[in-house]
């Protein structure tokens, strides 16, 4: 792809391409881009991701991904949002617990907040990796075009318990198709964050007879063996990039933590037959490695996530309506069966790639319409300046 990439003479630097908005660097030392995919459906709703990146080019790579996969995931909840994402570069160089100091995190915050302000409302923020509860009440305090604030300001707090839900709802509805019980199973889940801590209290819940876990975060261990210590429960710590846990013979792997671990390296090396999680792009290649999982006979649910606190959305989690996980998972499980050639990556694709073209019944446009008007704004102060990434 070619990327044409404007700097504006804007004290915070802003780089326009396209439907795409790049913007940099704020705060102290702080790298930040906003991508925003279709907006057809309305305006860009996605997290914003504050992660450690080791070059230009998986920062915008990451982002690029990431926000077409919020367009798909909104089209495919059937909810009336586009796709965005914000993307955070964390530039410490000290790996991923090497925090900011709060002040400084309030500072980049707020400003992001400020950000999302001048956006006019074409991209919606929320929480993601990295960011937590209080980084969104910072984001807050400067604009109102945000989710997951906390619940003391009037918002939903973290969604990752919801989206834990959404993720145990397709695991159950794997397992039902394959006529498989839960209670018997155990089951593998690759980081014990905000989404992999309250799935398996979800899955035990459910009767899960046992779970093995892993994360890389040596601080963790004691609070979640602590939580867990009534149950059939293994917690392993283990190097960023040790994937070690895909491959243990189980009856389902939940990927937990971050994107890309399903590849060609690692999926000949699965024993599951369940493959879902929550983490985002877990598919490094997205339309070779969804193949090699189905060659394996290998369960894949793509797009986990859900969102809280409306009822449209509630909807979600329950069993009969038509875009609910449950149903939705079943639909493209029997398609991807009757068709050899179509993977349930491809299916889950198609079906959300064609509901991210129909246009908001009462917003129409307005997401685009204001993507116009900023990029018409911004015209009059760039330069022009065409920049190699
Ligand atoms: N939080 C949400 O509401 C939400 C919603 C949809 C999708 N997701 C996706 O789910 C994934 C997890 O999100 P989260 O909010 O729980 O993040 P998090 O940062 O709270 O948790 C991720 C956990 O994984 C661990 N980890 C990182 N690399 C690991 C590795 N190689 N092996 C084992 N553990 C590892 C981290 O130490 C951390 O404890 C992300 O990909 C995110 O984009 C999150």
């Amino acid at each position: 792809m070619v990327m044409k990439v404007f700097l504006c003479k804007l004290e915070r630097t802003v780089i326009l391409y396209n439907l795409l908005l790049f913007i940099g660097p704020i705060g102290i030392n702080k790298k930040n881009k906003i991508k925003l995919n279709l907006c057809y459906r309305g305006p860009g709703a996605g997290g914003v991701r504050n992660w450690v990146y080791d070059n230009m080019l998986n920062f915008f790579e990451d982002g690029l991904r990431l926000s077409k996969g919020m367009t798909h995931k909104n089209a495919l909840a059937g909810i009336w949002w586009g796709g965005a994402k914000g993307v955070m570069a964390r530039n410490s160089g000290k790996g991923l617990q090497t925090f900011d100091s709060k002040e400084e995190r309030k500072t980049v915050y707020a400003e992001y907040g400020d950000l999302m302000t001048s956006l006019k409302g074409c991209y919606h923020t929320a929480e993601d990796v990295g960011t937590n509860t209080e980084d969104m009440r910072n984001v807050f305090s400067r604009t109102r075009f945000t989710t997951c604030i906390p619940a003391d300001v009037g918002g939903s707090g973290n969604p990752s318990v919801p989206t834990a839900l959404g993720v145990s709802i397709g695991i159950e509805a794997a397992f039902n198709y394959l006529n498989r019980k839960l209670v018997d199973a155990t089951i593998a889940v690759q980081g014990t964050g905000h989404v992999g801590k309250p799935l398996i209290k979800f899955l035990f819940s459910k009767g899960v007879k046992k779970i093995i876990a892993t994360d890389i975060d040596e601080h963790r261990k004691e609070d979640i063996l602590k939580e867990f210590k009534d149950f059939n429960f293994e917690l392993r710590i283990v190097k960023k990039d040790d994937n070690s846990i895909l491959f243990e013979d189980v009856d389902c792997v939940a990927p937990c933590a971050t994107g890309g671990t399903l590849n060609s390296e690692t999926i000949p090396k699965i024993k599951a037959k369940i493959v879902c999680g929550a983490a985002n792009n877990q598919l490094l290649n997205f339309s070779t490695d969804d193949v090699l999982l189905k060659k394996r006979n290998i369960l894949y649910v793509p797009g986990n996530g859900t969102l809280r606190n409306d009822p449209n959305i509630e909807k979600h989690l329950g069993r009969t309506w038509e875009n609910s996980i449950y149903l939705l998972c079943l639909k493209v499980f029997k398609e991807s069966e009757n068709n050899d050639k179509e993977t349930t990556n491809t299916i889950s694709l198609k079906i959300a790639d064609k509901k991210s073209f129909e246009v908001n019944p009462i917003y129409g446009h307005r997401g685009k319409v204001i993507i116009d008007a900023l990029r018409k704004e911004s015209t009059s102060v760039l330069e022009g300046t065409s920049a190699k990434l």
